[in-house]
């Protein structure tokens, strides 16, 4: 899908496109699009939230972990890391550009254990597989039906296994993120955001809900707050390597550079703020890891 053909009020990770359809090509054109941007040093909180998720689901040797909406690895990654050569881990995303720079990643870094397949959050092909640590990190809300994305993935975590969501809390990189789509609404109206799913589950009560609707019970949520320096030019790198490259994309080359050299105007450089949920709620079940019981095939 090209992303310059698509018409119509869209919404940054929020999508609001019916269809399931049409709602993956699109996210699949955008993380494509932006893959080339993914890994640049101002796009550091992939990495952070990734290794934290990991490090707070209790990932260790010999775990099967599952990464949904896995990216370029962030999260997968590290995980292969803890679980050691007698674990796996399976990463998942839309974008094959995406898993191309993970395999990439995963094989400079000697992992073996580790395995990338596109595939889609949504409609999760399991095969009766199970998972001692299920993770999916600033993913979920890309989802149509948060609860019944929670619901799958709750699927794949074996009794005693841990589900490990992080999303965007209430700041999302501010003030030059909201500024940004502020310049886009006003740059072409029918751009201008719309409250989604990554506002419904922006605070640790909705979140905690979503998961109680999705059937998943009693999360523990820890918030996080990460602030940073940046240039101008290193907040239009995160735009190009985010889910703001849709945006971008569809406004053109001439509307997107003057919408830069607004934001410019307007905000210029300086601290950042992004706000994390990180939660996880482990399966009712014993404690013991899969490598010690008998379980189902890899
Ligand atoms: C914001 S990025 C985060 C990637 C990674 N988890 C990280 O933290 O670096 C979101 C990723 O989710 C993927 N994605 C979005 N919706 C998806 C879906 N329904 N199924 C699989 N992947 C999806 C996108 O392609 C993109 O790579």
């Amino acid at each position: 899908m090209e992303l310059s053909a698509v018409r119509g009020r869209l919404c940054l990770a929020r999508f609001a496109v019916t269809g399931a359809g049409v709602r993956a090509r699109l996210i699949r054109a955008t993380f494509n699009a932006a893959s080339a941007q993914f890994d640049a040093e101002p796009l550091f909180f992939w990495r952070h939230c990734g290794t934290r998720t990991v490090e707070l689901a209790g990932v260790g040797p010999g775990d099967r972990v599952l990464d949904a909406c896995c990216g370029t690895g962030a999260s997968a990654i590290p995980a292969a890391r803890l679980a050691g050569p007698s674990g796996r881990v399976v990463g998942i995303d839309l974008a094959e550009r995406q898993l191309d720079r993970a395999r990439d990643k995963a094989s400079s870094r000697g992992l073996g254990n580790i395995e990338f397949r596109q595939g889609d959050l949504t409609a999760l092909e399991l095969a009766g597989e199970t998972y001692d640590v299920v993770v999916c990190v600033l993913g979920v809300y890309f989802a149509e039906d948060v609860p019944a994305a929670l619901a799958g993935l709750w699927r794949a975590v074996r009794p005693g296994g841990t589900l490990a969501i992080t999303t965007w809390g209430r700041r999302r990189l501010a003030p030059a993120g909201p500024a940004f789509l502020d310049l886009v609404g006003e740059e072409r109206p029918d751009l201008r955001q719309q409250p989604g799913e990554l506002e419904r589950i922006s605070t640790p009560s909705a979140l905690r809900s979503a998961f109680a609707a999705g059937g998943v019970p009693r999360p523990v949520v820890d918030e996080e707050t990460v602030t940073v320096r940046m240039t101008p030019d290193e907040f239009w790198t995160v735009v190009l390597g985010t889910g703001y490259r849709l945006l971008v994309e569809l406004l053109g080359p001439a509307a997107s550079e003057r919408v830069r050299l607004a934001l410019r105007e307007k905000v210029g450089g300086g601290e950042i703020a992004c706000d994390f949920l990180f939660a996880r709620a482990v399966r009712p079940g014993p404690r013991a890891r899969r490598r010690s019981m008998p379980g189902p095939a890899r």
